[in-house]
């Protein structure tokens, strides 16, 4: 573990994705925290910028901090974990790292939407939540999304998303991807 980043940031970061992510990732057979590891190797795989990195690595905090109870999408219920974790990480770092995050639902409902096979590549999960997240975007929802300065990194973050399910495999450690955390601080 590095010990140049010994911030309270850094340890509430590890708190939560080390902590408590050991919780699994809806219906597939990883946990929260290689989700997280594995959308943020994707994305410095794809030379993603810093921000974007971190983004993958902390898009599914809201899953982590919202009050209720386990898989509340087995119940019918949506826990906006979007905006939940787009909220929490912009009272810590840039617009960067936080609007990618609070658009990577909306983003996997545009590529649905715009791209015929993007549909079949979704996890089982994925696909029992769009409907609860609104489903197909409507021409106005294309065009609010298309508005959106950064919109093009949550559809980059929403692909590397899709590819972080893989139960085998293997990425580099939490501390790895922290790096990144004091230049994308707000
Ligand atoms: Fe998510
Ligand atoms: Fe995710």
């Amino acid at each position: 573990m590095s010990t140049a980043l010994s911030t309270p940031l850094r340890q509430e970061l590890l708190d939560i994705f080390v902590g408590r992510a050991t919780r699994r990732y809806g219906l597939s057979e990883i946990n929260q925290l290689q989700h997280a590891l594995q959308a943020a190797a994707h994305a410095e795989a794809d030379g993603a910028p810093p921000a974007t990195v971190l983004a993958s690595l902390l898009h599914d905090v809201g899953h982590m901090i919202h009050q209720l109870g386990e898989d509340p999408a087995a119940r019918g219920v949506d826990d906006v974990h979007e905006e939940l974790g787009a909220k929490w990480l912009a009272e810590r770092f840039g617009p960067e790292v936080s609007e990618p995050v609070r658009l990577h639902v909306a983003a996997k409902r545009y590529l649905c939407t715009t791209e015929s096979d993007y549909f079949g590549k979704l996890a089982p999960d994925s696909v029992r939540s769009l409907e609860l997240q609104g489903g197909l975007m409507s021409a106005d929802e294309l065009a609010d999304f298309r508005a959106h300065p950064l919109h093009a990194e949550a559809v980059r973050l929403r692909r590397y998303d899709e590819e972080a399910k893989d139960p085998r495999a293997s990425t580099p450690d939490f501390d790895h991807f922290l790096r990144h955390v004091e230049a994308c601080r707000r």
